[in-house]
């Protein structure tokens, strides 16, 4: 895969700036067209297999099971492991996660039409990646999703940038949500995350979590979220 829009995707470092009391985490982000991606479908496993045959579409199945060849992929990749001999589950609220071999490694994914990110680090981590849209009632979407202050700060955007504001602070969001490990069954209205670009340090129960919007290209948007207070520049590379 060399699809432009991500291979012009910004790599950029940024010092860690609120004190030091958790390590660096290790981040990466990975880019993938869903189109484009080649590789050997038959490691996905049998339970993948009938995860993607309850998608409707011929192409919503081959993007989703590319999308989890990607995932093993790159997983193994990092573990230095065979990638047929990966498992995986899934929480209770659906994180799926690496069940075998045991490893500190997490990871998460996101896929909108054709564009996938997988985000891997030492620690829990969400992304999310949206690809822009039309939305006929951003208003009345928007107050089902942010806090009141976030909501205020919005209304104040020019007109011609609230509809990227509130993609950029959704797709922050999102990813926070993700990263929990608990996505929407938390009432997006109850945690802040700003609008970006700069990151946000947010505080939920005793833990800190670092949120992020990533350069991925036009016409998306994009972010990821990692527990710890701040750590490595997020990183978006095209997996091929
Ligand atoms: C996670 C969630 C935010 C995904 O939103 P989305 O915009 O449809 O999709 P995205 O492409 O950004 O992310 C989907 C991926 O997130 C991952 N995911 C699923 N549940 C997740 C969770 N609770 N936390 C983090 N990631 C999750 C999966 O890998 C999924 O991709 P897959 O189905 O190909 O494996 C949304 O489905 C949600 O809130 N789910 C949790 C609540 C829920 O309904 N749980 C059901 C109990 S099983």
């Amino acid at each position: 895969m060399n699809d432009k829009r991500f291979a012009a995707a910004s790599t950029f470092e940024r010092p860690y700036q609120r004190g030091n009391q958790l390590p660096r985490s290790q981040l990466q982000v990975w880019a993938v067209d869903l189109d484009c991606a080649s590789g050997d479908l038959s490691l996905v496993s049998t339970s993948e297999r009938t995860r993607a045959g309850r998608l409707r579409l011929l192409h919503q199945r081959r993007r989703w099971l590319t999308a989890h060849h990607a995932v093993r992929r790159i997983l193994a990749l990092e573990l230095g492991a065979d990638p047929a001999g990966l498992e995986f589950d899934t929480t209770a609220a659906g994180k799926p996660f690496l069940a075998r071999p045991a490893a500190s490694l997490e990871f998460n994914l996101s896929h909108s039409g054709r564009h996938c990110l997988i985000a891997v680090a030492d620690r829990p981590v969400g992304v999310d990646i949206e690809t822009w849209r039309a939305i006929s009632d951003l208003s009345g979407v928007a107050l089902r999703v942010t806090t009141a202050r976030e909501a205020e700060l919005l209304e104040r955007r020019p007109a011609r940038e609230i509809h990227s504001s509130f993609l950029g602070l959704w797709t922050r969001k999102e990813a926070l949500l993700k990263a929990l490990g608990q996505g929407f069954l938390i009432d997006p209205r109850q945690i802040e995350v700003g609008f970006g670009p700069a990151p946000s340090y947010v505080n939920v129960g005793a833990r800190t979590w670092t949120v992020e919007t990533l350069a991925v290209g036009p016409g998306m948007t994009a972010a990821v979220a990692i527990e710890g207070d701040g750590g490595t520049a997020p990183m978006v590379r095209s997996f091929e």
